[in-house]
């Protein structure tokens, strides 16, 4: 399982010429990390979740989550939303169960009344491979370094061997869902909200299917046609709305906000903040979706950011992706 899921991972990371000392900005090195794994590159395409499809629909939030928050998408009344599913993985045309696209997206965008918009980008996983941006370089020069024929351990086993999060990570399986529409989602890291009263309250996002989670046997992955996920959500949503709901769990004093790599406590209180409806696949996704980019700090008043270091570094990181794919 390890070796499957680390040989999709050194597709998208391959060889970078070690620099002694890089002192480019961190946003450049991580995009370069990112790139650099692409066996090819593929012009106009995104760097990683290359693969994915832009739908549109609308959140309404539940009558709590005014309390928490006064940002203008969480007061009741409902908000456009424009979605976007992908696999992870620079190769466009990647089949839907090969091993690199094992972790699937829904980013999305709240266009909000007054003309502002806020995003959050969700993975099927809770939590994240490495505790800081460095780390990902570090960790993702391993992969890279640990081709065929390389002597064992190899770099990217040896760094799994030293940092357990990395391997729960790797090792925590990923089934294929039987649809977008069957499969939980998380911002990952954390956020804070804040209400009338000025009170904050950090919170990590959870999208959860109101169709409930439905995966695939291995087997059924291994047979499915390379482009299911999205052609079954076209499908899904021409036959009617296909809901989530945005959970929100709330940490208490204490909890860690600033690691992505470590989980609060399954006992901590999960606030339902609304409904996101998916209502209508966008005709021409792939003319959209070039225009489209998302960033985990667009926040707005009532949503704060949290001291997660990624949150900026990768705000950072998209903003040196989204020029070159126009
Ligand atoms: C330092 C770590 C990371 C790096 C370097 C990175 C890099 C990238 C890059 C280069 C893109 C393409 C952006 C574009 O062209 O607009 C991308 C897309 C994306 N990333 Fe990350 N990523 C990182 C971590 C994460 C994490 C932790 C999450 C989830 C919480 C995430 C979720 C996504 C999603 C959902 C997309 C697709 C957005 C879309 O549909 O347009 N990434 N990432």
């Amino acid at each position: 399982m390890i070796s499957r899921f680390v040989a999709g991972l050194s597709l998208l990371v391959a060889a970078t010429p070690a620099l002694a000392q890089d002192t480019r900005p961190l946003g450049e090195r991580l995009y370069d990390v990112v790139v650099s794994g692409l066996p090819h590159t593929y012009p106009g395409y995104r760097a990683n979740h290359a693969k994915g499809g832009v739908f549109e629909g609308s959140f309404t939030a539940s009558p709590e989550a005014a309390s928490l928050s006064v940002s203008e998408h969480f007061q009741g009344k409902a908000v456009p939303m424009v979605i976007r599913y992908s696999n992870a993985g620079g190769i466009p045309d990647a089949a839907d169960n090969a091993p690199s696209a094992a972790i699937r997206a829904m980013a999305f965008t709240f266009n909000l009344p007054d003309g502002a918009s806020t995003d959050l980008m969700c993975i099927n996983m809770p939590v994240f491979v490495v505790r800081t941006p460095e780390e990902f370089i570090t960790f993702n020069k391993a992969a890279q370094a640990s081709g065929p024929g390389v002597a064992q351990p190899t770099p990217v086993a040896q760094y799994i061997a030293s940092h357990p999060e990395t391997k729960a990570f790797i090792t925590t399986p990923k089934p294929m869902p039987v649809s977008y529409g069957t499969q939980d989602y998380y911002a990952i890291h954390a956020y804070r909200l804040v209400n009338a009263a000025g009170e904050g309250h950090f919170v990590r996002f959870h999208v959860v299917p109101e169709a409930g989670r439905a995966f695939v046997s291995p087997e059924q992955a291994a047979a499915a046609a390379p482009n299911v996920l999205l052609d079954e959500m076209r499908g899904r949503v021409a036959k009617g709305p296909v809901a989530y709901h945005l959970m929100a769990q709330i940490a208490e004093p204490g909890d860690v906000t600033n690691d992505s790599t470590v989980s609060w406590p399954e006992s901590r209180k999960v606030v339902d903040l609304g409904t996101i409806t998916v209502t209508k696949a966008v005709a021409d996704s792939a003319t959209v979706e070039k225009k489209l980019g998302f960033l985990p700090n667009k926040v707005v008043a009532g949503l704060e950011m949290s001291d997660d270091p990624f949150l900026q570094a990768r705000a950072e990181a998209y903003g040196v992706a989204y020029p070159k794919r126009q």
